[in-house]
């Protein structure tokens, strides 16, 4: 597995691997690799000859007062997972190889990033969108994965890859769990051993809604308060929001109808939380 640390590094490598006719598969990431990191990575060893794995702790899609400076940087762990899984390449830059002076040139994608998540973390996904058009402009994937966990944020990328005519294939792979159902998250780390059992609520919140979606259950009104009943059962956690909302577009829906994306999102401590379901209701 080979290592970069700058933009012509890892062009370089990318551009060997298609001389030789391989095709090239992207994992961008954050670092502090867990298995649902993993699980990308392994599709995108399945489904590419060649694989680019990014661990770059992205400053412009934090917020003032977010946990940019605290975030987990494991780097020597990090780098032991991806070549335990068959990465061919990792690109690791420091924050000025990515951002060498004021960035003056932002990604917004409008609609899709104002509603659940974009409320309370205004810019966030601005950034999010232009540190990922930054990676497939420097990688050039044909395939990037991308994890259901961040469902707002897979919607994000897709929209702005359709709307931007960007050359490279979105691929959305399952949320992996803990054998108790909570999300794998680089940030659940940060929870204390009874935060870490009380978390658990916010998928079983999903489960229930998932359950009255699937028996009949339409009226969106019904469904959030039946969340919000599981959801009281911690009455720790801060809640930001339980939604259900249109999959694709995230507009907020008063019937459920078509691919429902259930969400929640809260705060336990100083911990930020968030899942998701997706049901499919079906056409009516
Ligand atoms: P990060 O939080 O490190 O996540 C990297 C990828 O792993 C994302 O696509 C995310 O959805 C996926 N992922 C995280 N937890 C997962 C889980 N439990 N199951 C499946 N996939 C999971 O998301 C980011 O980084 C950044 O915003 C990034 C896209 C790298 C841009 O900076």
């Amino acid at each position: 597995m080979q290592i970069a640390a700058t933009i012509t590094e890892i062009r370089a490598l990318v551009s060997q691997a298609r001389k030789a006719g391989r095709t090239v598969g992207f994992v961008p990431t954050m670092g502090a690799l867990h298995a649902g990191h993993v699980a990308l990575i392994q599709a995108a060893v399945e489904q590419c000859d060649f694989v680019v794995v990014s661990l770059f702790v992205n400053p412009t899609q934090f917020g003032p007062g977010e946990d940019f400076e605290k975030y987990p940087r494991p780097l020597d762990q990090d780098l032991a997972l991806c070549r335990a899984h068959g990465a061919d390449a990792v690109f690791a830059p420091g924050r000025t190889e990515m951002y060498p002076r004021q960035n003056l040139t932002w990604v917004s994608v409008e609609k899709v990033s104002e509603p659940l998540c974009g409320r309370f973390r205004p810019g966030h996904f601005r950034g999010v969108a232009t540190v990922c058009t930054k990676l497939f402009s420097i990688v050039g994937p044909d395939l990037a994965f991308f994890g259901q966990k961040d469902a707002q944020q897979v919607a994000v990328i897709q929209r702005m890859v359709a709307d931007l005519n960007l050359p490279l294939e979105i691929v959305v792979c399952p949320t992996v769990r803990e054998p108790d159902g909570l999300a794998l998250s680089s940030r659940n780390q940060y929870l204390s051993p009874q935060e870490r059992k009380e978390a658990t609520v916010i998928y079983r919140a999903l489960c229930r809604a998932a359950g009255l979606i699937r028996a009949g259950e339409t009226d969106v009104a019904k469904i959030t308060e039946q969340m919000h009943e599981v959801l009281r059962q911690v009455p720790a956690l801060r809640i930001e929001y339980a939604s259900v909302a249109d999959a694709e577009s995230l507009a907020e829906l008063r019937q459920a109808r078509g691919r429902v994306l259930v969400a929640v999102a809260g705060r336990l401590g100083s911990t930020r939380l968030i899942d998701n379901v997706v049901v499919d209701v079906g056409a009516h």
